[in-house]
């Protein structure tokens, strides 16, 4: 098994990430200065999914695009991932092809067995469990806005139980982030996520805390963000999270209570009226294209990395 799989945000230590942002930065500079690096000619990404992307796909497949290599795109149905034909199978049979592997599936587990069947790197592009790919572009849009990581306070509101919720304070306890989380009693972040977050900012200098009170968790916030309350997968519980998670709004009241110039992220896609205000999330506060884009540069100096390029 190759060991440079990029499956949770905790694969990286700092100094890795580091130099990822860094490389990004550098990538983002670049590619702005309408030059283009063809390092990664005759390379080939896989992309498998098991749910819809917009952001994920466009960006992995541009940043393929930009440096020269390519992508291929597998829907659900193209492989029937686990169905058609078992998950460590086309592991086995897509890494003596491609040169790196990125998948999006229900199961976490799913990505760990691809990972662990693949002769060549594996990136997590979204799992149940976390969305490391999303969190390396927002602590690099964080890092533009605020220049430093250690020492802001994150502040995140609604569900617990969730992909970006789990990567946000796994990165938060590494990089020495004061990480807020929000939720109804019954979607908190899972004991095993919350208590490797909490040991990791006890080296780190940063913290974690878990309330139910938006305001508690919000006030003093360098960063307010927020996501779906019905993540891919979970749409049979729609009615009962849009009840249980309304006053879980991220409204302009709500930013109130954070510093002034704090921001407003969010993953994307977002559900105006539900999880945030139309005002927050088009208001001069909100930097969520900017976290959109940055998947590009972020997911550019990740692969270059992980296929040792540089
Ligand atoms: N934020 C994100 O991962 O977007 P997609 O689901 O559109 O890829
Ligand atoms: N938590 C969301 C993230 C979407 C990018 C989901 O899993 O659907």
């Amino acid at each position: 098994m190759n060991k440079h799989h990029f499956l949770s945000i905790t694969d990286f230590t700092v100094p890795v990430m580091e130099r990822i942002f860094e490389e990004a930065h550098e990538l983002k500079k670049e590619v702005k200065a309408g030059k283009l690096r063809k390092i990664l000619s005759g390379k080939t990404l896989i992309m498998i999914f098991e749910k819809p992307s917009l952001r994920t796909r466009l960006s992995f497949e541009i940043s393929m695009t930009q440096l020269g290599g390519h992508a291929i795109y597998l829907a659900p149905s193209d492989i029937g991932l686990g169905v058609r034909e078992s998950v460590s199978d086309v592991a086995k049979a897509a890494s003596r092809m491609g040169d790196i592997i990125m998948a999006r599936t229900f199961k976490h587990e799913t990505v760990v067995e691809l990972a662990r069947h693949s002769h060549v790197p594996v990136i997590n592009g979204l799992s149940d469990m976390e969305h490391p790919c999303q969190i390396l572009a927002d602590l690099l849009t964080i890092a533009e806005y605020k220049e430093k990581l250690a020492g802001l306070k994150l502040a995140f509101v609604g569900d617990g139980e969730n992909n970006v919720t789990h990567s946000l304070a796994l990165a938060s306890g590494l990089l020495g982030i004061h990480f807020s989380v929000a939720s109804p009693k019954g979607y908190a972040m899972l004991p095993q996520v919350a208590q490797a977050a909490t040991k990791l900012a006890k080296t780190s200098g940063g913290s974690m805390i878990q309330v139910t009170n938006p305001v508690r968790a919000v006030t003093d916030a360098d960063v307010v963000y927020t996501d779906t309350w019905i993540s891919m997968g979970d749409e049979a519980e729609k009615t009962k999270r849009l009840q249980i998670f309304a006053p879980y709004q991220v409204t302009q009241k709500l930013m109130k209570h954070a510093k002034p110039d704090a921001i407003f992220m969010h993953d994307l896609p977002a559900y105006r009226g539900n999880e945030v205000a139309a005002e927050v999330i088009d208001g001069a506060q909100s930097v969520v294209f900017d976290q959109a884009e940055n998947r590009l540069h972020a997911q550019k100096a990740l692969v270059v990395y992980l296929l040792g390029v540089v």
